[in-house]
C-alpha cells in the first residue's frame, strides 16, 4: 500500500475514536484527553523490516501494510497489519519482492492481469512478476512458480550491503530472512569459525562474511543449482578469502568438518534431522541455532529436549529463543540458540 494511503488509514482509525491525528517530528500523535500514543506508520513503498527495527522504540504503537505483515513476528513491539481494500483501482496481492522480481504467493478470486497491474504500479522497473502455484517442498525446498509478467526468474537481491544472485524457480530464497540473516551476522565474534549447513544461494555465508569478521565460514549445500550460485555470490562480494562452499550432504560432509564456533542451520525443516550433526560441529563453547517448525501453542519445548537428549544432556545451555515466522496458521518457525557448555 501507498505511503498516503496507509497513513490516512491510520488517521481514519484514530479520528474515529475521537482521537486527534497529527504528524509530529517523529512520526505521528494520537491525542485524547491526557492520552497521547506515538505512532510510527510504515510502507512497504519505502520501508523494509529491517529499517523498522532501527527506527522503533518500545513507546510507538506500529502500523505496516500487509507486505510488511512479518514485522509482526520479527519485532518485539505489538504491530499492526492494515490491509488495502483497493489500492488505486485494483487490489494489491500479498508478495515478497526479490530484487527485480516480485513473487505472489497466492491469488485469491483475483483477476491475474489487476494483479500485476497493481503491482507494477507500487514496483515500476521490475523485470518479473511469478506466481507460486505450487508450495515450497521436497528435499531442495523449492516452490513451483508461472510468470504472469516478464519472463526472467534470475535476479540480484541486495540485503545489508550485499548482492545475493538468485533463481528462486531453481532454488529456495527469502528476503524475509534478513532480519534473521542480520542477528546472524551480529552474534558473530572477531576471529570465529563459523558453519552454515544448508546454505541455498549463501545470503547467510555471504552476509556473515561481509558484515562481521570471521577466521571462515563454510558452507554446506546439496542441490547442485544453489551451489552454483551460491559459489558465484562469493566471488560478486569479494568473499573467496573467507567462504568455502562445500557441495553434498550434511550428513556425509558435516562429520569430516571439525568443529566451529557458531553453527548455523537455517533450514528449519531438515535442522532437527541433521541436529547430531550441527551438535558434533560444534565446539565447546561455540554457539549453535536451530531452526524448526514447531506448533504455535508449544513453540520451544520439542526444539529444547531434542537438543538436551542428542547432546547427553545439559550439554547445552538455551540463550535465546524467538518467532521467526508464521509458517501456517497453526505452526511457526522458530530459531533457538543454545552455547555448549565447556
Ligand atoms: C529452506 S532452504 C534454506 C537455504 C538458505 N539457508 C537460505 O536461507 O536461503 C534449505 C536448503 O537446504 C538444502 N538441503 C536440504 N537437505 C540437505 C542436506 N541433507 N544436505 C545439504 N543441504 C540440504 C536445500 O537444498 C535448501 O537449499
Amino acid at each position: 500500500m501507498n505511503r498516503e494511503k496507509l497513513y490516512e488509514k491510520v488517521r481514519e482509525i484514530f479520528e474515529s475514536q475521537g482521537f486527534r491525528f497529527r504528524e509530529a517530528e517523529d512520526g505521528f500523535r494520537a491525542e485524547k484527553g491526557e492520552d497521547s500514543l506515538k505512532l510510527k506508520i510504515f510502507s512497504s513503498e519505502n520501508s523494509g523490516i529491517e529499517e523498522i527495527q532501527e527506527k522503533i522504540t518500545d513507546e510507538d504503537t506500529v502500523f505496516v501494510d500487509e507486505a510488511l505483515s512479518d514485522a509482526e513476528n520479527v519485532l518485539d513491539t505489538d504491530v499492526s497489519v492494515l490491509k488495502s481494500e483497493k489500492e488505486g483501482s485494483y487490489d494489491v496481492p500479498s508478495y515478497e519482492r526479490i530484487g527485480d522480481i516480485v513473487v505472489v504467493s497466492e491469488l485469491v478470486n483475483q483477476d491475474e492481469e489487476e494483479a500485476v497491474e497493481a503491482i507494477l504500479e507500487h514496483n515500476p522497473g521490475i523485470d518479473s512478476v511469478l506466481l507460486k502455484e505450487d508450495q515450497v517442498s521436497g528435499e531442495f525446498r523449492i516452490g513451483g512458480y508461472r510468470n504472469l509478467y516478464g519472463d526472467k526468474t534470475e535476479t540480484v537481491h541486495r540485503e545489508h550491503g550485499c548482492r545475493i544472485k538468485v533463481d528462486p524457480t531453481e532454488m529456495f530464497f527469502s528476503e524475509r530472512e534478513g532480519t534473521e540473516r542480520k542477528r546472524a551476522f551480529e552474534s558473530v565474534d572477531e576471529g570465529d569459525e563459523v558453519l552454515v549447513m544448508f546454505a541455498g544461494a549463501a545470503p547467510f555465508p555471504v552476509t556473515i562474511a561481509v558484515n562481521a569478521d570471521p577466521e571462515r565460514v563454510v558452507g554446506v549445500e546439496k542441490n547442485p543449482e544453489a551451489v552454483r550460485y551460491a559459489r558465484e555470490n562469493v566471488e560478486l562480494n569479494d568473499v573467496e578469502d573467507e567462504v568455502e562452499i562445500i557441495q553434498g550432504d550434511v550428513a556425509e560432509v558435516c562429520p569430516e568438518l571439525g568443529e566451529f564456533d557458531r553453527v548455523l542451520t537455517p533450514s528449519p525443516t531438515h535442522a532437527l534431522q541433521f541436529l547430531e550433526e550441527a551438535i558434533e560441529c560444534t565446539a565447546a563453547g561455540g554457539l549453535l541455532t536451530v531452526y524448526s517448525i514447531q506448533e504455535k501453542e508449544s513453540p520451544y519445548e520439542n526444539v529444547e529436549s531434542t537438543v538436551q537428549e542428542k547432546s547427553g544432556d545439559s550439554g547445552f545451555e538455551i540463550l535465546d529463543e524467538r518467532i521467526v515466522s508464521d509458517f501456517s496458521p497453526s505452526k511457526r518457525k522458530v530459531a533457538v540458540d543454545a552455547r555448549r557448555k565447556t
